[in-house]
Formats: structure tokens, sequence, C-alpha cells
């Protein structure tokens, strides 16, 4: 089972960024958890991140090929871009969303989120851990899936 971990805009800057919002692990740090995370449960995980509502799309597109699903924190895309939720219907890969910090405890503008709506489902507020907690759900919600078809 092969994972893709996408992180949008400004994720880049975690560690420095807003550290009492977003504390002071580094993007680094966290595919660094995720890839340990996806060992501990028999998957591959592959990270990418852009600044770039277009490279994201097209990242979505080209690794659905060889992804059985995605988590997904899409920053402050989460709250405008119909593209990405555009392309990840496109794709019809299973994916969760995460964020770091509990977008509903923040400002109302972060309380929509155009990606939500097509999820498996959504972790906010743990962290980094978030992306931890999301990859093992999503690894989970797919196991569950394959036996069911399997049984069908
Ligand atoms: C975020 C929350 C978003 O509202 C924000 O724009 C981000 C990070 C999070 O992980 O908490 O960039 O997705």
């Amino acid at each position: 089972m092969r994972i893709a971990a996408v992180h949008g805009p400004n994720l880049n800057l975690l560690g420095r960024r807003e550290p009492e919002v977003y504390g002071r692990h580094t993007l680094s740090d966290v595919n660094a958890a995720l890839a340990d995370e996806a060992q501990g449960v028999g998957a591959g995980v592959e990270c990418f991140q852009s600044n770039h509502e277009g490279e994201l799309v097209d990242f979505i597109q080209q690794a659905a090929a060889r992804v059985d699903g995605f988590v997904v924190n899409a920053g402050a895309y989460t709250h405008t871009s119909i593209a990405l939720r555009d392309a990840l219907a496109a794709v019809a890969r299973p994916y969760v969303e995460v964020h770091i910090s509990n977008v509903f405890a923040r400002e109302r503008f972060r309380h929509r989120s155009y990606l939500a709506g097509n999820a498996v489902g959504v972790i906010s507020g743990f962290g980094v851990a978030s992306y931890r907690l999301g990859l093992r759900a999503l690894v989970e919600h797919l196991r569950e899936k394959e036996i069911g078809e399997q049984a069908r």
C-alpha cells in the first residue's frame, strides 16, 4: 500500500512559522514521522510540498497512478481551492484532510473547507501528530475497503 502526503503553501516554513500555532517541528520532521508511521503499518509514503496551487494539482494527478490514497494538508488552499477539490475528485483516491491547528477554534474563514466534503475524514488540532493519525486512519480505511471488496 502506498500513500502520498501533500503539503500546501507555507508548510515549508514549519518550525519557524508562527510557532505558537504550528509548533517547532519542521517539515522534514513531519515527513520523517510519516515515513516512520507508514513503515509501522506496512505502507510506503511519498511526500510533496508546494506553494503553488497548479503544482499541487499536477502532483495529485500524477501521483494518483502510483498511490492508493492521499493525506492532504492543503494549508490555506483548503479554504479557497475548488481546483484542488476537483483534482482529488478526478483521481478518485480516498484522502484524509489534516491540519496541525484546530481550524474550528480559529478565524471563521478557516471553518470552511472545500476538501472536507469528499474526504474520508478530517483530523485537525493535534499538532504535527495530525499527519501520523491521518496516515494511520487512511491505511485502516483502505484495508477495510480491501476486505470489503474481497468479500464481494
Ligand atoms: C493549516 C490551517 C490553515 O488554515 C492554514 O492556512 C495553514 C495550516 C494547519 O495545518 O493548521 O496553512 O492547514
